[in-house]
């Protein structure tokens, strides 16, 4: 454990904490003001929390406004930025969990001098991570909420830990994350000597998996969750990954395809579906109805590439066997089709197996570090590891027990996701509504799915794609002068707290960096959709719900 764990020096923090008082009645000097007795709670917690004798405290420290917090044991795979400044005085808690005899979790609690509301909020990891989520958990520190965020069994966004190592798996799977949500309750009820009185779960794409696992086998831990692209049904999804790499990943292959054609191609499925719901505007607002003929981008005698950017017919092969859902050795759906309209993730042309699914055969499922997906790869083993199902991972369960602890769940899933298809999140929400012989009006109460047309996966995307979620604030400018209000997490906030369940879900056309906003667009509650009534396409009354 190296001390160096800021990128400020002691004195600077003590410095910048000193300068703290000026702004007011909380006087660092007075012993009896609320700011001092927080910092000596919190400075204390390294010898006063010991909840339990597998957790270990790494850091225990106040933290004002404007520091800067980098992570210690950073992976070099975890993104983001190289250090996060706070935005709210909190204090920040780093434990080390031990899960079994060769795994344990490592996770941050940053509780709010200002908690107000006694909300709590968990936060999920992306890809294989391994990575702590700090930009987002400044951002909802600063809107009040006590923030955890934990490296889900490992650091870094890479399997590579899970090699004979089947603990970490496990903790990948569920544990982790069930671990931390009970460590960090007791964490946040220590601190503040009062009880959590809400707790929300919000993740997308990896993290968007861990919120289902919770929402179907741990409910009663959270009032809301919130999850978006969630990578659910996870066996068929890492196959899917695999499949698609292996129609259009070898650039030695006639039908191959550069990032520039699939380029050309999106522009022409844009051409011939972006006018569907009424509006030529680069979005196409529902994708199920997008079927277009890709041979419109043929070469005709004479012509290539070069001269008339138009593709072979080997290439209309590729794309056409890219766009259509991937089936298994019976004939059964592995996983449902890319959205018409996606521009294709480089992991499927860039010549290198996808990391997720090259790293998750390899180290969790094979132990082989030389398992080759290229030549090892086959339907066959497709289906066994789908029945292996390595600790539930799938996470493709109803939400009877969701259901009976009377909490919420909201998912959300932008209909231009090259990573995870939406039409999966649709399945799912098909899946739970027939095994639990539920009607939409009948889920409603508990489960509320909201497409977002024009939004890739979890951030960014040529719509109105910014819903106030995880992984979106760090993208822009200025996000805490964006309003929260509408966002799916406040959204869920008073679906919990006020008994107002969400009709519809605040999108916003962001620029990324800048944060200019183009416009609003009130995103519908399936099976409803967006539909155009008429008008100026970029003023939010000109779309209603169909
Ligand atoms: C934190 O980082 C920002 C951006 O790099 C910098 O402007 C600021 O001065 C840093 N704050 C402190 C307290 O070091
Ligand atoms: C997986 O789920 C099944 C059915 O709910 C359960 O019986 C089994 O114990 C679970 N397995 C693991 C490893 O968690
Ligand atoms: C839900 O999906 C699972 C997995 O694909 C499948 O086994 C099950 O039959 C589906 N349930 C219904 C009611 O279709």
């Amino acid at each position: 454990m190296k001390s160096s764990i800021f990128t400020w020096t002691a004195s600077a923090l003590f410095s910048l904490a000193a300068a703290a008082p000026g702004n007011g009645h909380n006087n660092n000097n007075n012993h009896n003001s609320p700011l001092y007795k927080f910092q000596q709670k919190c400075n204390r917690l390294a010898q006063s929390f010991r909840p339990d004798a597998n957790t270990q405290v790494l850091i225990a420290q106040y933290l004002p406004t404007g520091a800067n917090v980098t992570n210690p044991d950073s992976h070099p795979t975890c993104q983001g930025r190289p250090s996060t400044t706070l935005l709210a005085d909190m204090c920040r808690l780093r434990l080390k969990i031990k899960t079994s005899a060769t795994s344990e979790v490592v996770m941050e609690a940053w509780m709010p001098l200002d908690w107000k509301k006694g909300r709590y909020l968990m936060l999920g990891n992306g890809g294989l991570g391994g990575c702590i989520a700090y930009s987002d958990m400044a951002f909802t520190t600063w809107m009040g909420f006590a923030t955890i965020g934990h490296n889900n069994g490992h650091f870094g966004l890479t399997g590579e830990p899970f090699l004979n190592n089947p603990a970490v798996v496990e903790d990948f799977s569920y544990r982790a994350l069930k671990t931390v949500t009970k460590t960090g309750k007791k964490a946040v009820r220590h601190l503040y000597s009062t009880s959590v009185k809400k707790s929300y779960y919000l993740g997308c794409s990896a993290g968007g998996r861990q919120g289902l696992k919770a929402a179907q086998d741990f409910p009663e831990e959270y009032d809301g969750i919130v999850v978006g692209a969630p990578a659910i049904d996870w066996n068929a999804l890492v196959a899917s990954q695999a499949h698609y790499y292996k129609i259009s990943g070898d650039p030695n292959a006639a039908g191959y395809l550069t990032g520039a054609q699939w380029s050309a191609m999106r522009n022409e499925i844009l051409a011939q579906c972006d006018g569907l719901d009424g509006v030529v505007d680069g979005v196409i607002e529902e994708p199920r109805g997008c079927n277009p003929r890709f041979e419109e981008l043929m070469c005709a005698a004479g012509q290539t590439w070069a001269s008339h950017s138009c593709l072979t017919a080997a290439q209309v092969s590729t794309v056409r066997k890219f766009f259509e859902p991937m089936y298994g050795r019976d004939g059964n759906l592995v996983f449902p089709r890319f959205d018409p309209g996606v521009q294709p993730n480089s992991d499927y042309y860039d010549g290198e197996p996808p990391s997720i699914a090259d790293e998750w055969y390899k180290y969790a499922v094979f132990n082989d570090p030389n398992w080759d997906l290229g030549a090892q790869y086959s339907l066959d083993m497709v289906q066994t590891t789908m029945n292996q199902d390595l600790y539930n991972i799938s996470t493709w369960k109803d939400l009877t027990k969701l259901k009976q602890s009377g909490h919420k769940l909201l998912a959300y899933h932008g209909l231009e996701d090259p990573v995870i298809n939406s039409e999966n999140t649709y399945r799912y929400y098909e899946n739970v509504s027939r095994s639990m012989s539920l009607t939409s009006a009948e889920l409603d109460p508990f489960f509320r799915y909201f497409p977002i047309p024009g939004a890739s996966h979890c951030w960014g995307g040529s719509g109105n794609w910014y819903v106030g979620a995880t992984s979106q604030i760090s993208r822009v400018f200025g996000a805490t002068t964006i309003p929260t209000e509408g966002g799916v997490l406040m959204s869920m906030v008073k679906w919990v707290e006020q008994g107002v369940a969400p009709e519809r879900i605040v999108g916003r056309k962001l620029d990324i960096p800048t944060g200019a906003q183009a416009s609003i667009k009130l995103h519908c509650k399936w099976p409803k959709k967006n539909v155009y009534l008429g008008g100026n396409a970029n003023a939010q009354e000109s779309w209603g719900c169909q």
